[in-house]
Order: structure tokens, then C-alpha cells, then sequence
């Protein structure tokens, strides 16, 4: 499974990928606008300082959602760098822009993804990465992460190709069970990433070990 980090944030994108584990970043209009990075030449600047510090895809999303316009904003952040994912909601106009994006040979994620109905349609468009919104469901008594099952069985009964990337993470939970059920990626906030790491054993155990050690070499 591959680990992206969920933000436009620089210096948290810096420390996910100094740990060696990231293989990639995503972005959205409101996390750029959470940085405080506005107008089309700051986004664009941005978007290639991201593209700087990780080698893996990036996901910079359209604000257009006509297709003419979601191409053609495609296409210029897809010449910004060749690991740019161009991230496109899931309506009628992306579903048509992602097909001519995938005949083009551009990388598409395709966003906003409640069900298993709009999973299939956008693996039949040729979407590169779609992304199922696992907390927000969550949040409205679902169960997110049965939609993350639901499409891995599908994709794989069918042979998509199109890799179920576990969006709206918000916790170390959540990607332990995006994993067990079957997505190819997870999209974290840096914290999710970090909670990982957690074991009280673990700490209690590394204390007494060194605690062991300066004993016996004192
Ligand atoms: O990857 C999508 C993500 O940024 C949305 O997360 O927490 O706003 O639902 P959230």
C-alpha cells in the first residue's frame, strides 16, 4: 500500500518524506487555501515547490467543472511537472474530462467518491486513482471503510486497474483499516502518519532496555 500525506502544507510534506515512507502528496482548493496560498501564480509556484521536494504524484485539483475548462486547466498543471495527478471531481463534465485525460496519457484522480456506483465509473473512464471519502462518510453514520471493500472487490472481480486511494483519513485507525481492506493507497495528515509510530509497550520497553544497558556499562 502506498503512503500519500493529505496537505499543501511544505514543511509537514518535508517531514513525512524524510521518514522514507512517502510515495506521494495530495492536495485540495481547501487545503491550498488553509496555507494561505491564493491566486494562480502562487498556486502554481506551490504546486511545484511540492513537486520539488517529492518524487512520487502529486494530486493538484481542477477548480473548473466544465469539461472544457477542466481540460484545459488539466493540461497546464499537468505540464508543470511530470509527476502532477490531475484531481478531478466526480460529475458528469470529470467523468468526460478523465476519459480524454486518460486517451492523453495524463494521470487523473478523480475526487469526491461516496459510491461504489461512481467507482465503476470512473475506472471505466480510466482513472488513474479515485478517491473515496472515508471520514466524511463516517461522519454521516456510514461506514466508509466498507465502501473502500466493496470497490477493492469489484476492481478485482473485474480487473480494473484504476488504484483505490482511502481519502479523508483521520486517524492512525483508519489506515490500518484502509490496508486491511484492500485499498492501494491512503491519503493521511501528517498526525495519522505519526500515530503509527505509538506503542506504550513500546516506550516502556526502549526505557528499560537503555535503562538495562547503562547499568551494565557503568
Ligand atoms: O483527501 C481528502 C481530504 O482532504 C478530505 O479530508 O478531513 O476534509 O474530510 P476531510
Amino acid at each position: 500500500m502506498k503512503f500519500f500525506i493529505d496537505t499543501a502544507n511544505l514543511d509537514q510534506i518535508r517531514e513525512a518524506r524524510d521518514l522514507g515512507i512517502l510515495d506521494g502528496v495530495t492536495t485540495n482548493p481547501s487545503l491550498m487555501a488553509k496555507e494561505g496560498i491564493t491566486g494562480k501564480e502562487n498556486i502554481i509556484k506551490h504546486y511545484q515547490a511540492i513537486c520539488e521536494l517529492v518524487k512520487g504524484d502529486v494530486s493538484a485539483e481542477v477548480i473548473a467543472t466544465d469539461f472544457e475548462g477542466i481540460v484545459r486547466e488539466g493540461e497546464e498543471l499537468a505540464a508543470l511537472a511530470p509527476n502532477i495527478v490531475v484531481k478531478v471531481p466526480m460529475i458528469k463534465e470529470g467523468i468526460k474530462a478523465i476519459k480524454y485525460f486518460s486517451d492523453h496519457k495524463i494521470a487523473t484522480n478523480c475526487t469526491l467518491v461516496f459510491s461504489a456506483g461512481q467507482a465503476i465509473l470512473a475506472a471505466k473512464a480510466g482513472a488513474t486513482y479515485l478517491s473515496p471519502f472515508i471520514g466524511r462518510i463516517d461522519d454521516t453514520n456510514w461506514d466508509g471503510m466498507q465502501l473502500i471493500a466493496e470497490i477493492a472487490e469489484i476492481f478485482s472481480l473485474q480487473g480494473f486497474e484504476t488504484q483505490i486511494l482511502a481519502a479523508s483519513i483521520r486517524n492512525s485507525m483508519h489506515i490500518v483499516s484502509a490496508a486491511k481492506a484492500g485499498a492501494d493507497v491512503v491519503t493521511c495528515p501528517l498526525p495519522a502518519i505519526l500515530g503509527l509510530l505509538k506503542h506504550p509497550l513500546t516506550d516502556i520497553g526502549l526505557a528499560q532496555f537503555l535503562a538495562d544497558h547503562k547499568k551494565a556499562n557503568s
